[in-house]
């Protein structure tokens, strides 16, 4: 703040019209996972950033899910899918399968990711995440509207190792945010 015979001249802050289409990037959600899915045995994976948390429990999870995506009807015909969440050392691979489908690329094979076998469904988990989620599709009423899937979670996996794990987050056109220093704060949330 500098200071006139006037006054002390408050500096406005520096504010732009912001694009619409660039709010996604300040709301940005949790972190960018890798989906997996299969048909026929196929597995398939690709990066999604717009999902949130809708229920505590069981876990229900909305996914937005593009009807261009080979995800998409593999979610549709099968109801079957897991999330996995990747950590920073997985950033080229989460990027490589959110930028070619798997109609042409066998995703695991070309990103050197492990399929491990699930429990609950018929969808490899990725080996190298340090969490996967198992889930059903379980509302299919808002797909045809948003490409809005709610999953339920029906089991879920995760490293203890893994106390602070570095996940990205997508801010937009090609930029990410790594997360970093954990607090403890007060909340009512649990
Ligand atoms: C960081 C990142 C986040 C993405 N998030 C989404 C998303 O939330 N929903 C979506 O439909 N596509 C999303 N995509 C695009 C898909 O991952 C991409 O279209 C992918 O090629 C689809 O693969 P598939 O055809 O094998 O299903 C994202 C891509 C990137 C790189």
């Amino acid at each position: 703040m500098s200071s006139t015979a006037g006054g002390p001249r408050r500096r406005r802050p520096a504010r732009r019209t912001l694009p619409l289409g660039e709010v996604y990037g300040l709301l940005e959600p949790g972190p960018v996972v890798l989906l997996g899915t299969a048909r026929s045995g196929v597995p398939n994976l690709m990066a999604m950033s717009w999902h949130t948390m809708l229920e505590f429990e069981p876990p229900l999870v909305g996914c937005v899910v593009s009807e261009r995506n080979h995800s998409h009807a593999a979610l549709k015909a099968t109801r079957q899918a897991v999330i996995n969440v990747p950590t920073v050392e997985l950033a080229g691979a989460v990027v490589g399968c959110g930028n070619c489908s798997g109609r042409e690329v066998r995703k695991f094979e070309t990103f050197g990711l492990k399929p491990v076998p699930a429990a609950e469904v018929d969808v490899p988990l990725v080996g190298e995440c340090f969490a996967s989620l198992e889930c059903r599709v379980v509302d299919t009423s808002r797909v045809r509207r948003y490409g809005l899937f709610v999953l339920e979670v029906v089991a879920a996996w995760a490293d203890p190792g893994r106390k602070n794990p570095r996940t990205l987050h997508h801010r937009g056109w090609g930029e990410f945010m790594v997360a970093g220093r954990t607090l403890r704060l007060p909340s009512h949330m649990r």
